[in-house]
């Protein structure tokens, strides 16, 4: 069986997110995606709530798993029997950090493959902090993050904003 991780903060998850999750679940039997616990970012959303907003949006997708992991990505793809580290691409600027992460993991275990599919055109403009920032300065996110989880967000945000 091919298992896929596809690893990253989603905080939140966007539209891009999503796209990447779907094209790839269409490649592999089993897709993980992968919240990381540990960050050294703050993150406005919490470990449960990142998971939460990305089952929400994945409602009805079969052969799609929502997990945490802190650690190696490494480990975490191991200990899921994952062989391929699942990757999307936006901008040229976003080539340097991946190409380090790819080669590093690579180096940590020679077994597991990073796949990079490039971002589709309409979201390669998108990422979780311009999400947050448009929330945040009261600018509409319709087409930018899933439908069933825009309410969610505009909660949180109102909810800081009122702090
Ligand atoms: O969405 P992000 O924040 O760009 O995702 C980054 C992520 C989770 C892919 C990266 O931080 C990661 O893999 N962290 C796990 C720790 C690890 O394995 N580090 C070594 C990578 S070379």
């Amino acid at each position: 069986m091919k298992v896929f991780v596809y690893p990253g903060s989603f905080d939140p998850v966007t539209n891009g997110h999503i796209d990447i999750i779907q094209r790839a679940a269409v490649i592999c039997d089993k897709l993980i995606v992968a919240v990381l616990v540990n960050q050294s970012k703050n993150a406005l959303f919490s470990l449960e709530e990142r998971v939460e907003l990305l089952r929400k949006s994945l409602q009805g997708c079969a052969n799609i798993e929502v997990c945490s992991f802190s650690g190696l990505l490494v480990n975490f793809a191991r200990d899921k029997g994952a062989s391929v580290i699942i990757k999307g691409l936006r901008a040229v600027s976003d080539y340097e950090y991946e190409l380090q992460m790819a080669l590093l993991n690579k180096k940590l275990d020679e077994k597991i493959e990073t796949l990079f599919m490039m971002a589709n055109l309409h979201y390669s403009y998108l990422s979780s902090s311009i999400v947050k920032d448009i929330a945040l300065l009261g600018g509409d996110i319709d087409g930018l993050v899933p439908n069933a989880i825009k309410s969610d967000i505009i909660e949180k945000i109102n909810g800081i904003a009122q702090k």
